[in-house]
C-alpha cells in the first residue's frame, strides 16, 4: 500500500508540473478537482477519482505510445491495478462524459475552454445515439458526470494550492492492497 501511494506521489511529483494548458500546472489541476469534490461532499473514492482522473496525460509524458487522447483509458487502466471501480470507472468515463453533455445539455459545450473544445474533436465529437445509449447503462456514468464537472472547474490560476499529500489518506483509504 505504501509502495502505491509513493509510485503515484512520484509521478505527480516528477511530472505533475508540467503545464495542464489553460493556466494551472498537472498537479494544480488534479488537487483542485480534489478540492471540488470534498467540497461536494462526496466519498473517499470519488475524491481520488478527482484527484487522480488525468493520470493518463502523466504517463503520456513518459511514454508517448499512450497518447494524450487516450489518457482516460491509460489511466483507468493504470488505477485498475490498485484502486475499485469507484475509482477507475469515473475516471475511464470522463472523456465520455464529456463527450456526452456537449451532445445532449444546451449550451454545456459554449462553456468549455478552447483547449477543451479543440481536444473534443480528437476525442470522437459529438455521441451517436447508440454512444448516448451505452454511457447512460454504464454503471458509474453520473460519477462520471459529476468528475467532469469539477474536470471543467478546476482552472482557476489564482486559488492557493493545496498540497498533493494532503489526499494521501484517501488514496490508502480505497487501495485495494
Ligand atoms: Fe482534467
Amino acid at each position: 500500500m505504501t509502495d502505491i501511494l509513493s509510485n503515484i506521489e512520484q509521478i505527480y511529483s516528477e511530472m505533475g508540473h508540467n503545464h495542464y494548458g489553460e493556466g494551472v500546472s498537472q498537479i494544480e489541476h488534479a488537487v483542485q478537482c480534489a478540492r471540488l469534490a470534498v467540497e461536494d461532499g462526496e466519498r473517499a473514492d470519488m475524491v481520488v477519482a478527482a484527484l487522480l482522473h488525468d493520470i493518463g496525460h502523466l504517463f503520456a509524458g513518459v511514454n508517448p505510445g499512450y497518447g494524450d487522447f487516450c489518457h482516460d483509458q491509460a489511466g483507468a487502466e493504470y488505477l485498475s491495478q490498485y484502486f475499485p471501480p469507484g475509482v477507475t470507472e469515473p475516471v475511464r468515463l470522463h472523456v465520455s462524459a464529456k463527450r456526452y453533455l456537449c451532445t445532449t445539455e444546451a449550451g454545456y459545450i459554449d462553456s468549455l475552454s478552447e483547449a477543451s473544445r479543440y481536444s473534443l474533436e480528437h476525442q470522437g465529437g459529438f455521441m451517436t445515439e447508440d454512444e448516448i445509449t451505452a454511457f447512460l447503462a454504464e454503471p458509474f456514468y453520473e460519477q462520471a458526470i459529476r468528475l467532469r464537472r469539477w474536470d471543467d472547474e478546476a482552472k482557476d490560476e489564482q486559488l492557493a494550492s493545496t498540497p498533493f499529500s494532503s489526499f494521501s489518506q484517501k488514496i490508502v483509504e480505497v487501495c485495494n492492497a
